[in-house]
């Protein structure tokens, strides 16, 4: 594994995961998922996405970049959960509070191709990642793209905590298995991305 990478399995049990999913069924009311596009050409993700917090991330043929509103309904994103504010202040190690969570949602055969999250002025906070819901097979290389990579099962409930030198590191998904959780009613899974933007 990379240096600087923390793999916590298990981190959330299901009580906590239940309760999270709850909170983002609210958030999800008020800022509906969205397919974005790749800059440029137009191609469509194959995740649907929202945000929470001051900030989120979004895609569009214009390119890549934080923004405080939703690029559909014009309206802010709605809070960051406090239960998720409270995980980034037990294991991220980073004493600022997080100004984005990109929620990604995967069903069917939705994937992410390998890249890094590299939008941010901040680099010295860690991406803090939680997996709800079905397994996934992430893919995990090193700071250069064509460089030797390994996969991990992210499984409901773990978190993983990409700091150090893996925090620019490239990583993707290479597809979800379904039918491995039963924490979302109609299956699929989430990915909340915990990221600070700015330097404090
Ligand atoms: C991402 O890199 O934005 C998502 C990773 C994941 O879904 O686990
Ligand atoms: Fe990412």
């Amino acid at each position: 594994m990379q240096p600087g990478l923390r793999y916590l399995p298990g981190h959330l049990g299901t009580d906590e995961q239940r309760l999270l999913v709850e909170a983002l069924r609210t958030a999800v009311a008020e800022a509906p998922l969205f397919i974005p596009v790749m800059p440029r050409t137009g191609r469509p993700f194959t995740v649907r996405m929202t945000n929470l917090g001051p900030l989120g991330w979004v895609s569009d043929r214009a390119g890549y970049r934080y923004q405080p509103s939703h690029p559909e309904t014009g309206r802010p994103w709605p809070a960051i959960p406090d239960r998720l504010l409270a995980l980034w202040r037990a294991v991220s190690g980073y004493p600022h509070d997080p100004e984005a969570c990109l929620v990604n949602f995967y069903n069917g055969g939705a994937k992410m191709g390998l890249h890094r999250d590299a939008d941010e002025e901040d680099l010295a906070a860690p991406v803090l990642s939680v997996s709800l819901g079905d397994t996934a097979v992430f893919r995990m290389g090193g700071p250069e793209r064509g460089g030797r990579t390994e996969t991990l099962k992210l499984a409901s409930g773990d978190v993983l905590v990409m700091g150090g030198s893996s925090r620019l590191c490239y990583h993707g998904i290479d597809r979800v298995l379904p039918g491995t959780s039963t924490l979302l009613k109609d299956g699929g899974r989430i990915n909340l991305t915990l990221r600070r933007v700015t330097r404090p």
